[in-house]
This record gives structure tokens, sequence and C-alpha cells, in this order.
């Protein structure tokens, strides 16, 4: 399973793993593949503690940091990174905050207490957010910077190639695709209609050849619905030089996901998910739940852009995870859902996903007749 994405970094499989967990970073970059981590959620400060984790456990491997600096978001270049979360915070109009209120009291969703840490809820969902991110993970040892929802902005991409880190860009359209290689992104990441987290609306069968196509040479990795070999088989076959892998990290023993979540994610199926715009206002693949069912009810408020949506609901989420509360828990997951039924270590499905590629390719290469 070589290609010339392995030899770009160093690696020995062209496996690509985001996660927003360390221990799930670390366990598969030192199984042979690169792992990448999400920092979104984390304050600069959280980040540092675990970027110098995972320099101190990742044996000296590869490994790739990603940010998520959206081509579109409310007051895109009119912010003060000082004063951001409160101007967003004072424009969450009160018809939100209501309706919010009556879908928890329905489901008898308790507040938080003094006891529960205040948060803004605004992360790193805006290039003014996002910029210590880079900065940080730059600054220790990452092979690889990695961005979401649109092109990086031209002085991310200068800041990492000055450094001699390579740059990935998630697309889900080849228009996208094409956007991303003017702007100077090294290796593009054709993500699916079946992925976990945002998507676009084209199917991965589809998109990664158009893609591929498209940017030639740059090297394209297919992301969205691979979770067995014969995936991994399949997205070479359509040209990709490697794979990004999201959802099939969440069930590994080293996921860190929450018990309630972890037994919903093992019994769902792969018509279990749905796209849907509430968690941060653009379509995101995630469980289907009574929750995503209220934001398209007839009394609904409709959604807000990005990050005002994220941030009207951030709280809400904190009460169902902190109660539990079954019907309304849910997080963001592709269809590979479906084949997700047990918690295995990452070695054994990164062990898996090789193995179970070189059957595959076995099997094709005997369809041929000579
Ligand atoms: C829980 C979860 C959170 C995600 N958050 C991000 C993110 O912050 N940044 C990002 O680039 N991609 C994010 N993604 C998308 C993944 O990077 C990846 O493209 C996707 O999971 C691939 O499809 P798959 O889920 O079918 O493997 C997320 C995916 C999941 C499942």
């Amino acid at each position: 399973m070589h290609t010339p994405v392995c030899d770009m970094f160093g690696i020995e499989y062209p496996i690509f793993a985001f996660s927003h967990c360390r221990d799930v970073v670390a366990a598969v970059s030192k199984a042979g593949g690169m792992g990448v981590l999400g920092a979104l959620a984390f304050t600069p400060e959280q980040l540092e503690i675990e970027l110098d984790w995972i320099d101190d456990n990742i044996d000296g491997k590869p490994y790739g940091v990603d940010v998520v600096i959206p081509a579109k978001y409310e007051s895109r270049g009119d912010l003060d990174p000082d004063t951001m979360a409160d101007k967003f915070a004072g424009m969450i109009p009160d018809e939100h905050k209501q309706w919010i209120e009556k879908v928890l009291a329905e489901h008898d969703v308790p507040p938080l207490t003094d006891a529960d840490e205040q948060r803004s809820g605004l992360l790193g969902w805006t290039q003014e957010g996002a910029w210590p991110q880079v900065e940080i993970g730059l600054s220790h040892p990452a092979k690889l910077l990695v961005n979401a929802l649109g092109p990086p902005p031209p002085e991310v991409v200068d800041y990492a190639h000055e450094r001699d880190v390579k740059v990935a860009a998630l697309i889900g359209s080849k228009a996208h695709a094409e956007r991303q290689v003017a702007q100077g992104v090294d290796l593009i990441v054709a993500q699916g209609y079946e992925a976990g987290g945002h998507t676009g609306e084209v199917a991965s069968m589809v998109l990664v050849p158009e893609v591929v196509d498209a940017v030639a040479p740059v090297p394209v990795l297919a992301a969205g619905g691979i979770g067995t070999g014969r995936q991994v088989a399949a997205s070479m076959a359509l040209g990709a030089e490697g794979v990004w892998t999201g959802s099939i990290w969440l069930t590994t023993a080293e996921g860190g996901t929450a018990p309630q979540v972890l037994d919903k994610l093992l019994a769902a199926n792969s018509r279990d998910t749905v796209r849907s715009r509430s968690w941060t206002g653009k379509p995101a693949r995630m469980l289907r739940t009574e929750w995503t069912d209220a934001w398209e009810r007839e009394d609904s408020p409709g959604y807000l852009p990005m990050p005002l949506q994220y941030m009207a609901t951030n709280d809400a989420q904190r009460r169902i995870t902190k109660y539990q509360v079954e019907e309304l828990v849910g997080m963001p997951v592709g269809q590979i859902v479906g084949r997700m039924d047990r918690v295995r270590p990452v070695r054994e499905v990164m062990y898996d996903l090789v193995e179970e590629f070189i059957e595959a390719e076995q099997r094709l290469e005997g369809l041929v007749e000579t």
C-alpha cells in the first residue's frame, strides 16, 4: 500500500486518521498511519498540552494538526479577537434562546449549575480564533496542517510552507478542489456525502475520480465512508493516493467517547445518521436524534449562520451530555457507523484495514485474464 504520499510524510501506510483524541492520533501514527489532531475544540492552552503529550508519546512518528477556517462566517474580516465572543453572543436572537429552552423543557433537561464552568461556546470557528491554533500547532513538530470548510487563507499556507509543513484541505466538490490548489494546498482531501461532520452533496464514488482528474498531479486522499480495507482498495482504484478517516476512530478503545454515546454508535445502522444544520449552521452528518428532528419542526426558529448556531446551542448540548438525555444525545458520525459494532484497539483497526486491502487487491488481480 505504498504511494507517493507515504514518502511525502515518511509513513508506512497512506491511512490518515482525524481525531480530537490525542491517544488516537499517537496510536495511528505508531501503527504506521498518520494521526491528525482536530484543534477546533481546544483553547490555545489546552492545545499546547495535547501536543506536548503527543510529542512525548508518538515515538517520533509524524502527525498533523487540523483547524477550521471557514470561507464564510458571520462578520468575517470585521472581528476583534478580544471582543468577538461577546459580539457574537449579542447576535443570538431571543427567539432561538426561548425555543431551545422549550425543547429542553419538553425533555425535562435540568439547567447547568453554578459549579459548571461558564463557556462562551465560541471555538476556533473563525480565522481570528484559529490563528493561535495554527501558531501553536506549528511550533510543535507537526508535519501537516489541515483546514476544513474553505481554502486556508494565503497567510496560513505561507506560514506552514515557511516551516516546511505541508498543507491539506477538505473539499466536497471539484470546484472547491480547484480553488484550494490555486491557493497553494499540497494535498486534497476529497470528502463525500457519506462522511461524518460537515459534508457536501456529492458521494465519494463520484467525487473522488472527478477531483483526482481535476487536480492532478496534486495528490488526493479519499474520505467519507471508509471503515474497511475493501473501501481503502476502492479509494485507490478511484485514483486516490490514500484515505482520510474520521468516524471509525470514535469506537476504538483509545477514542475516549462517552459511554452513552458509544453505546448509541455501536447500535446504530447506516441509516441512523442525518445531514443536519443543527450543530453549526452548516450541513453536517451526525446521529439522528430527537434534537436534530426538533430543528426541522414547524415551530423551529431556523438555523443561524456560523458560528452563532454552535454558540446558541452549546449550553444545551452540555446539559444534554451532563444529564445523559438518551433521546437527545448524539454526535457527528458518518454512514460507516453501521459497521462500527464493537470496540477495538487502534492497532487492530489499522491491521484489519491493511490486511483486508491486500485481500481485496488480490481478489481484483484474480479477475484479470492473462
Ligand atoms: C466527530 C467528528 C468531528 C469532526 N470534526 C472535524 C473537524 O473539526 N475538522 C475537520 O477537518 N474534519 C472534521 N470531521 C470530518 C473528518 O475530518 C473526516 O473528513 C470524516 O470523518 C471522514 O468521513 P468518515 O466519517 O466517513 O470517516 C469530523 C468528523 C467527525 C466524525
